[in-house]
């Protein structure tokens, strides 16, 4: 991973060595933090950091979802991210923010009580490559699902502890050869890969698992389907059967083209 100056943690700027926490953490222990993956990218206008409102919004719900209070508002994280990036000098990089509940509990369960450490960090890196990459169907096991099985853990969550399942798919798919798994959910069908949502091309259209499919709701998936709907294709939320992802090819059909500057 490529290191940054500076991280945003608890409101402060820190040096990159110097952002640290406890190994009594409970976020370390049974894997109570939820997080984000922004991207920044570099435009015209300067580094423009991807659906900030949106991502802050869902880390502030994903935490709610595991009862844990973040003192800061959407709009302070987005800010902070902002200027993160700029404080960095970075024109295009990976964010990740991070809440986690920090150390003082000795069991499970948090004893509620306001930490200091309870809150959250913010870090940057640079963007991932991209590449090409050939993914294999993971074995069904329980808990099912991508980030979660539906009566388990909580899928709409982004949270660390539910990604145990998916770090050990994406390791045995790599061991056997592959670049990425397919996770199933609880009935087999498809649900998304280990760290982004999944799409295919079936009789012209665009398909991809619906939230019954205990998908995350990712953001990118939104901007996806907006801008494919937006270009005249058709996009379908539907279970997509283990086979039909060895079967789906050919081209996709354009429903009608927007006329540029039409009104939505
Ligand atoms: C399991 C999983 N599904 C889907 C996604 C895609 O989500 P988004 O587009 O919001 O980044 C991610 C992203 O990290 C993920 O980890």
């Amino acid at each position: 991973m490529d290191s940054s100056d500076l991280i945003w943690m608890n409101g402060e700027f820190l040096a990159w060595e110097d952002a640290k926490i406890h190994v009594l953490t409970h976020g370390l222990h049974y894997g109570t933090g939820v997080f984000e993956g922004v991207r920044c990218y570099d435009t015209e206008l300067g580094p423009a950091v991807f659906r900030n409102a949106e991502h802050m919004e869902r880390l502030l719900r994903s935490a709610e979802l595991y009862y844990m209070p973040v003192p800061y508002t959407a709009q302070e994280l987005q800010s902070a991210t902002r200027d993160l990036v700029a404080n960095n000098n970075l024109r295009s990089c990976y964010i990740r923010p991070i809440a986690y509940r920090g150390y003082g509990c000795d069991g499970p369960e948090p004893d509620g009580r306001p930490r200091r450490r309870h809150d959250r960090l913010l870090g940057v890196g640079h963007v991932f490559g991209r590449g090409r990459h050939d993914a294999k169907a993971s074995e069904p096991r329980s808990p099912h699902g991508g980030a979660s099985a539906p009566d388990s853990l909580i899928p709409h969550a982004k949270a660390s502890g539910q990604y145990l399942n998916n770090v050990l798919a994406k390791v045995e798919s790599m061991k056997a050869g592959y670049q990425e798994a397919i996770l199933l959910d609880d009935h087999g069908h498809v649900c998304e890969g280990t760290g982004e949502n999944i799409y295919i091309v079936s009789a012209g259209e665009i398909v991809t698992p619906g939230h019954h499919n205990s998908i995350l709701d990712g953001i990118t998936r939104r901007s996806i389907m907006q801008l494919a709907a937006d270009l005249g294709y058709t996009v379908v939320e539907r279970n997509i059967a283990r086979a039909e992802m060895y079967l789906c090819r050919g081209g996709l059909h354009v429903r009608h083209r927007r006329r540029a500057g039409a009104r939505r």
